[in-house]
């Protein structure tokens, strides 16, 4: 096989459910090898096995607490040595609407390791490799909430912590052949929500698309070399204001004194 038709393989972490297990049946689909990583190592089992059958791809399963500090490492030396690596996929995420004053701390600091903490490390992990091979690809999930913290600022911090970290990586990789992303799902009708809590049925169906369809959407983004895909924006131009006149607001941020209004 040459090296252009070989597609190399695809960590994608989260795998053992929703958006995740999409992505790796979409990505062996695409031809991928497949390096599965969640903590439900059954789970993983059953969807490798369906792969290999479906597909004839390489599927390997790394069962990982990505809120464990060993298992992280673990699953950092076994991607940064694997040469074949060409996509990461940091999908693996914990929602929930917690507020700050009456969350468990211990909830919030694993939601934090696995949102922000296991995706940085992973992508630190990968990404050289990628660059000295000149190819391949890390796709972020974040989601919408990124930009709205009326639903508990932890997971909303999270978010927006993935889209400013895959911004400046994006830019980072400029250049190169390696191409960087940020997924932005909007409700995503996955066991997501009822693990945070929120019966899915009580989102009006209109706004809820399915894990199939988010997936396929964003990796058409991926295909189009987009930065950030928000699969449910219809009106792609409001992505682009938005975040031009943040780039706008930004060049007015720097002063050599206070503004006037803060004059005593
Ligand atoms: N569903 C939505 O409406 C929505 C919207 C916006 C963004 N997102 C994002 O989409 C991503 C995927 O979520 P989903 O909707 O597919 O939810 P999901 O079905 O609950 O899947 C979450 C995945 O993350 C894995 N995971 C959770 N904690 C983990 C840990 N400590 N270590 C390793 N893996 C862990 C789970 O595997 P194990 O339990 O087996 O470990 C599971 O495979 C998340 O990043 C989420 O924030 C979802």
């Amino acid at each position: 096989m040459s090296a252009e038709n070989n597609k190399g393989t695809a960590v994608v972490t989260g795998a053992s459910s929703g958006i995740g297990a999409v992505y790796a049946d979409r990505l062996a689909g695409q031809g991928y090898d497949l390096v599965l990583v969640a903590r439900r190592a059954d789970r993983l089992e059953e969807l490798a096995e369906k792969l290999r059958y479906a597909y004839k791809r390489k599927v390997s399963v790394v069962a990982a607490d990505l809120a464990d500090d060993n298992d992280v490492r673990r699953v950092e030396q076994a991607i940064a040595g694997d040469e074949s690596v060409t996509l990461l996929v940091n999908n693996a995420g914990i929602g929930g609407q917690a507020v700050v004053a009456t969350a468990d701390a211990d909830a919030a600091e694993r939601m934090i390791k696995v949102n922000t903490i296991a995706l940085t490390r992973l992508t630190r992990a990968v990404l050289p490799g990628l660059l000295a091979r000149d190819r391949g690809g890390i796709v972020n999930i974040a989601s919408v909430l990124a930009f709205d913290t009326s639903f508990g600022g932890i997971y909303s911090g999270t978010k927006a912590y993935v889209v400013n970290f895959t911004e400046a990586l994006h830019r980072e990789v400029a250049g190169t052949n390696v191409t960087v992303q940020a997924v932005l799902p909007g409700a995503t009708r996955t066991d997501f929500w009822e693990l945070a809590g929120t019966d899915i049925d009580s989102v009006p169906k209109e706004i809820v698309m399915t894990a199939d369809d988010m997936v396929d959407a964003a990796l058409v983004g991926l295909a189009r070399g987009e930065a950030v895909t928000v699969p449910a924006l219809a009106d792609a131009a409001k992505l682009d204001t938005f975040l031009g006149a943040r780039q706008v607001f930004f060049g007015s941020l720097h002063a050599d004194k206070p503004a006037a209004r803060y004059a005593g």
